[in-house]
């Protein structure tokens, strides 16, 4: 068996101006494994998933998914690496004045000709794959309900919906607890690991949160991160009041 990891940095770098978001960061991560990025506000967790799934390119370094390096692809060849990276973003990115329907559809963009997709919106295609996913995520009573008239929620599952549909080997989340209540926050990272689950033990799931008890519970690794730079990569279990006071102790303290 092939054990090449499914998501590599090489010393990566990432500037904003004058800021270093990222500082020579190497990384490797294997299929299948669940990934928590934990750290300070501005520590470099979005910046690193925006790097893992293309939508940032860093200014120094190689970034590699399944074997090929992003930065060295263009055009056509990159588009088709980035369908297999599902994101679930914070704010969701769903279209409000669409039904659910379309929102979860949009998880095949990319994969179907445009004639498909522009089909779609008068009469949606795949209405049953849509429908399973969302059965499965409590909400397969809401396939032509507008989606802005869900709650928050009830949105984010339809982006967990899109992301199942789209099928892809790494599925990244940036802070999908962010806007919840914390009793809900487990179940939405319940739902979030059995989705990815679902798709296949395979599957690689890298998710970014402020809570580290969220992360020791559903994730197998969690990586530290602190001003841009990997501060601990450990086991869950090994992730202890040590490396947590550093990681978040106050800049002058630290
Ligand atoms: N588009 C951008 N333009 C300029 N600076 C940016 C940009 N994106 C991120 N940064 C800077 O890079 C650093 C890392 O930001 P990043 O958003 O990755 O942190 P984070 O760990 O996700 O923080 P948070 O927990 O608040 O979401 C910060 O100093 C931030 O201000
Ligand atoms: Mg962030």
């Amino acid at each position: 068996m092939a054990t090449s990891p499914v998501l590599r940095l090489d010393s990566v770098s990432c500037w904003f101006g004058s800021v270093a978001a990222l500082s020579s960061v190497n990384l490797a991560i294997a299929a299948g494994e669940r990934v928590a990025l934990v750290g300070p506000s501005g520590a470099g967790k979005s910046t690193l998933l925006s790097l893992l799934n293309g939508s940032l390119m860093p200014t120094e370094g190689e970034v590699w998914v399944l074997a090929r390096s992003l930065n060295k692809l263009s055009g056509q060849s990159r588009r088709k690496l980035q369908r297999q990276i599902g994101t679930v973003y914070q704010q969701h990115n769903l279209v409000a004045n669409l039904s659910v329907i379309h929102n979860v559809n949009a998880g095949h963009l990319g994969r179907w000709p445009l004639w498909k997709a522009v089909v779609s919106l008068i009469w949606p295609q795949q209405v049953l794959v849509a429908q399973q996913a969302l059965t499965q995520l409590g909400l397969g009573d809401k396939l032509y309900a507008r989606t802005e008239r869900l709650s928050g929620g009830q949105q984010q599952r339809v982006a967990l919906a899109r992301v199942m549909v789209q099928n892809p080997a790494i599925v990244l989340a940036d802070e999908p607890v962010a806007s919840v209540d914390p009793a809900r926050s487990h179940n939405v990272m319940q739902l979030l690991c059995d989705s990815v689950r679902q798709l296949g033990q395979d599957r690689t799931l890298v998710v970014s949160l402020h809570d580290v008890a969220l992360a020791k519970a559903y994730c197998d690794r969690i990586i530290g991160l602190r001003q841009g730079q990997i501060q601990f990569d450990l086991p869950s279990a090994a992730v202890g009041e040590q490396q947590l006071t550093r990681l978040y102790a106050l800049e002058d303290a630290a």
